[in-house]
Formats: C-alpha cells, structure tokens, sequence
C-alpha cells in the first residue's frame, strides 16, 4: 500500500481516526461560529426590543377601531405601505401571505396574524383597504386613520414616508420603508425581515423565534415559582 511506503507505521484506521478528529475539531469550530453569530443576532435584536412598538389606536378595513391591545396574545406580522403602490408592496403582501400559508401547513405553529398599515391615509380609507386586501391573505387586517395618527405609529415603528408630487391625474407615489416587524404575544418587537429576505428564511426565523419564546417563559416561569417559594 502506498501510504505504508511513504509513512511507514501509519494505517489507514490511524488515518481514519486521526481525520475524524480534526473533522470533530473543524466542526465544533464551525458551530461555535455559528453559536457566536446567533448569540450576537439574538443580542442586537434584544437591544431593539425598547424600539420598536408601543400603544396606539387606529380604524380597521371594517371601519372598526383598533387598538394596540388587539395585538396582545398573538404572533404579529406589521408591514406598512399604501394600496396605490406599483410594485413593491404587492410584492411584500404576496410574500406575506406565502410566510402564512406555509406555516398554517406545519404542526404546532400558532397562527400569524398579519398587519397592513397605510402610509397614506388621504386615499387610503377602510373601504380601499378591505378592496386591496381582497388580493392577500384573508387573515389581513388593514389599518388607517388620520394623518396624525398614522404619523405616531409610524414613529413608533420609525417608519419613514414621504408622498411625492401628484402627476395631473392627481396620481403620487409615498415613498416609505419597506421592512416586515415580528411581535411575540406580548407586543414586544422580535425581528425584522426585509425585501431580500426570501419566504424560506422568513418562516425559519418565525419558527426559531416562536421555540425561544416557549423557552424563555418556560424559564421565566421557574424564576417565579422559585422566587414565590424563597
Ligand atoms: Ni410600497
């Protein structure tokens, strides 16, 4: 055998071994990076927890009013946009919509509750709303209200819009940022996905979020019984 010719002594169970060690070696390597970025992710994500969110009341696409506690208890997509949107928002509602179908399929998932806020409640009433979510997920609920209103949500979220200058058929574009927000059932902010995010790393994302908020409660739960018993 070759290998015997040129190191003599070594056989191929040495090799095996001594390849295995350094696979063992080069793949807890590889997952203690991975725990590094997940740990680091986890921890910017917490560090923005205080900004994003807070309390605020505006209509329903049924004409209802709808407060913030409605949020309370459930898992929260909130996209903002505006219906008379050419291309991106249609887009980011199809995604959305793809995220829920796809994890209404799995077992254990507790269902998303989708948001869709306007950015431009001029044209944006409860009726065009509930016309343009005919198009997305039925569990979609549209939000709007007076320009004032809508303005405090979207510095709660630090949403930026701006319209643009109306074209002679009185038509304009808002241009506003394109971010998704993921709230626990506490109405805590928990992650942001943006428009490169694909609907594959979206649903991953919801899901891992989902097994650590199970955990930490399960966790905050034993803190209190034994703070109870102390
Ligand atoms: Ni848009």
């Amino acid at each position: 055998m070759m290998i015997k010719r040129v190191f003599p002594g070594l056989t191929w169970k040495s090799v095996a071994i001594s390849s295995s060690i350094v696979g063992y070696i080069g793949l807890s390597y590889k997952f203690a990076v991975e725990r590094h970025e997940y740990i680091k992710q986890k921890k910017k994500l917490e560090s923005l927890r205080e900004t994003f969110g807070g309390k605020f009341s505006l209509t329903d696409h049924r004409g209802q009013p709808f407060a913030s506690d409605q949020l309370l208890n459930r898992w929260i997509l909130i996209y903002f946009g505006f219906t008379h949107c050419p291309d991106i928002c249609p887009e980011e509602l199809e995604k959305i919509t793809d995220v829920i179908n796809t994890l209404d399929k799995e077992e254990d998932i507790t269902p998303i509750n989708p948001l869709f806020v306007t950015v431009d409640p001029k044209r944006d009433n409860p009726e065009a709303i509930a016309k343009y979510l005919k198009d997305f997920h039925p569990r979609l609920i549209g939000l709007t209200g007076s320009q004032e209103d809508i303005n405090k949500v979207a510095q709660l979220f630090r949403v930026y819009s701006h319209a643009g200058i109306p074209d002679e058929h009185n038509e304009y574009i808002v241009d506003h940022t394109i971010i998704t927000y993921l709230m626990n059932p506490d109405g805590e902010f928990v992650d942001y996905y943006m428009r490169s995010n694909t609907v594959e790393q979206i649903c991953n994302s919801v899901k891992t979020h989902m097994k650590d908020y199970v955990v930490l409660r399960k966790e905050s739960f034993w803190q209190w019984l034994l703070a109870k018993m102390c």
